[in-house]
Parts: structure tokens; C-alpha cells; sequence
């Protein structure tokens, strides 16, 4: 374990309370001057510790800080191999994860931020992505896959996300097809996929699953614009304790079992368990969001590419795929 783990692991222990850094120079076998080096870079990460004269530091109580090594630990005790970069602020992961993925050849990552500046949302929208709110972050993965088959990445994220969302809250969670996460009847998130393919196989050379949470209601409520929708998953902005670390981590965790397994498809059971649209009558609408026809269609469930079966007025069946619709309650 790194000396900064190690001396995260004590204040943690000692939370409240302050500890020497006599005391925890000794325990890492290290000098003061690493233990303070250590303490700089913890603050840098965002934990407030204090620094009590003549007693030593305190790490303030209720702090839901982003901590890579807290990440990271997470990650190595599921068995995962993957890179983590943590950082404050960013643009918007994707970007940072596009960026990278030219510096580091095949290796797979995970960007995660506090906040971002240029959030992107799907059809060139942007993604409301405030500190103190929210945890952001995106999954640089290199598989041998089809962009068809691609696809079926966000699914599988979305399904990862309401899993791991309900593991940790205990609230229920609920997905709108195809790719929204919903509690208490409000998207909590976003996710946004973006890949570049390879002209030797026409392969994916990557893809980048890019998420957003919304943990924590921003102060002043969420902008007009996107009132009516979003939600958040808890109600107030009272910071839980670890809240983002607990979150990324688990729903990194679940995606990587997942994606382990994309071509059975075991994710597929826990989407269609959470996706309320099935046996509804919904509306069918372009992916502009203009209304079809007048015709309403009753879901009858998905397929293995999460398309949705559906049932027309006249009885006849087909299969709706998300590129070209979306569905309107
Ligand atoms: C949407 O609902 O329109 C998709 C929003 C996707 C937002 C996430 S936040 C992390 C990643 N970085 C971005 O800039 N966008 C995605």
C-alpha cells in the first residue's frame, strides 16, 4: 500500500479525532516530511483534513470526496484491471478518455470527475455536470466488437447503473427504454457512447460509455430547461458520506461483470426486471421527438439487442430499434 493510503486508512480510522504525524510517520515506516507530502495530496484530492496545532491532522467527518485509491482499491479487490484517472474538473470525460486513448495503445481506463465544464448529452446536446452534485465519468474499453454490436454497451451500462444505484441506496430504480435511469419518476442520469472503428476489420478500435449521476438537487433546483425531467437521486444536496467513491465504484464493478459476459447477455434479465415500459401502451415517436401517426402500440417486451417488440392496433408485431425512435408514455 502506498504511504497516502495508508495515511488515508488512519485519519479514516481516527476520524474526527486528530492523529500525530509522529505517530503516523512511525506506522508507515516513513519520514514527517512524507507524511506531510501525503496529507497535500490527500487536500489536493479534495478531503478536508485539518491541521490541529501540537496535536496532529483530522480528517473532517461526512466528506464525500472523489479518492482515486479508494477507487482503485475497490476495483482491485473485485479482480478488475483497469486504469483510473481521477481528477477534479475536466471538460468532459469522454474528451479526456478520447485524448488518452491515443497516448496509452489498447489499455483499458475509466475517467472520473467531480464536475465538468463541457459535459456532452446525446444529439449535440450538452450534459449538466456541476460539482457538488454529481459523479461523472467514462470507460475507455477496446473490444473486438461490430458498431451494431456496440450498441449494446449503453444497455448494458444502464443496467449497471440502476443495479449498483439500488444496491447502494436501497431505492428502487427504474429504466425508460432504452437508456434512462429513473427514480421516484425523474432520469437521474445520462449516458452517452462514442467509438471510432478500424478500417483494417471494421471493428470498433474503441469505445468510450461516458455516465452521468445526478446524486445530490443542486441548490437552486436543476436548470429551467431540464426541470420537468431530471431528478436526482437523493433529494437534497446534504453531501452522504463517501457517496461518489461507493457509486463509481459499483457501478464500474457491475459493468465490467457484465461486459465479461456481453455475448450471453446477462445483463438482459436485470434490464427487463427494471424497464416499466413493458406490457404499456406507449406512443411511438421519430427520434426528433415528432409524434409518427396516432397510432399507440402495446410493448411486449424487448429482444437480445434490446429493440422493442412491440403489438400495432391491427395485431401485427415488430421490433423497434432505438436509432430510429423513441416512445412517449
Ligand atoms: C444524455 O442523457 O444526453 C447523455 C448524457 C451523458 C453524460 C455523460 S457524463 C460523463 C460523460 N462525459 C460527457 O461529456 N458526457 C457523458
Amino acid at each position: 500500500m502506498k504511504i497516502k493510503e495508508q495515511i488515508l486508512l488512519m485519519l479514516e480510522e481516527n476520524k474526527g479525532s486528530a492523529i500525530s504525524g509522529e505517530e503516523m510517520a512511525e506506522r508507515c515506516k516513513c519520514t514527517r516530511a512524507g507524511v506531510w507530502k501525503a496529507i497535500k495530496t490527500l487536500q489536493q484530492e479534495g478531503y478536508v483534513i485539518e491541521a490541529v496545532s501540537n496535536k496532529g491532522y483530522t480528517l473532517r467527518t461526512s466528506a464525500d470526496v472523489l479518492s482515486q485509491s479508494f477507487i482503485e482499491s475497490r476495483l482491485q479487490e473485485a479482480g478488475i484491471s483497469l486504469g483510473v484517472i481521477c481528477e477534479q474538473q475536466v471538460d468532459s470525460t469522454n474528451e479526456v478518455a478520447k485524448r488518452v486513448s491515443y497516448q496509452i495503445g489498447r489499455n483499458d481506463l475509466v475517467v472520473i470527475a467531480a464536475e465538468q465544464t463541457a459535459g456532452k448529452g446525446r444529439k449535440g446536446r450538452s450534459f449538466y455536470s456541476p460539482s457538488d452534485t454529481g459523479i461523472y465519468f467514462s470507460l475507455l474499453l477496446h473490444p473486438s466488437i461490430s458498431p451494431k454490436e456496440a450498441v449494446n454497451l449503453t444497455t448494458l451500462a444502464v443496467t449497471a447503473e440502476a443495479v449498483a444505484l439500488e444496491h447502494i441506496t436501497g431505492f428502487e430504480t427504474q429504466i425508460k427504454w432504452v437508456n434512462d435511469v429513473w427514480i421516484r419518476g425523474k432520469k437521474i442520469s445520462g449516458i452517452l457512447t462514442e467509438g471510432a472503428t478500424s478500417f483494417e476489420d471494421g471493428n470498433m478500435e474503441y469505445v468510450i460509455v461516458g455516465i452521468g449521476i445526478n446524486l445530490y438537487e443542486p441548490a437552486g433546483g436543476f436548470p429551467e430547461e431540464i426541470k420537468h425531467i431530471a431528478g436526482a437521486v437523493y433529494r437534497d444536496n446534504a453531501p452522504r458520506e463517501n457517496l461518489r467513491n461507493l457509486v463509481a465504484s459499483e457501478v464500474i464493478i457491475r459493468f465490467m461483470q457484465y461486459y465479461g459476459e456481453l455475448e450471453q447477455r446477462t445483463y438482459l434479465k436485470d434490464y427487463e426486471k427494471r424497464c416499466f415500459v413493458i406490457g404499456k401502451e406507449v406512443t411511438i415517436m421519430s427520434s426528433e421527438h415528432e409524434k409518427i401517426d396516432d397510432e399507440t402500440v402495446t410493448v411486449l417486451g424487448i429482444d437480445k439487442d434490446c429493440h422493442l417488440h412491440v403489438r400495432h392496433k391491427d395485431g401485427h408485431e415488430s421490433f423497434l430499434s432505438s436509432g430510429e425512435i423513441s416512445i412517449k408514455l
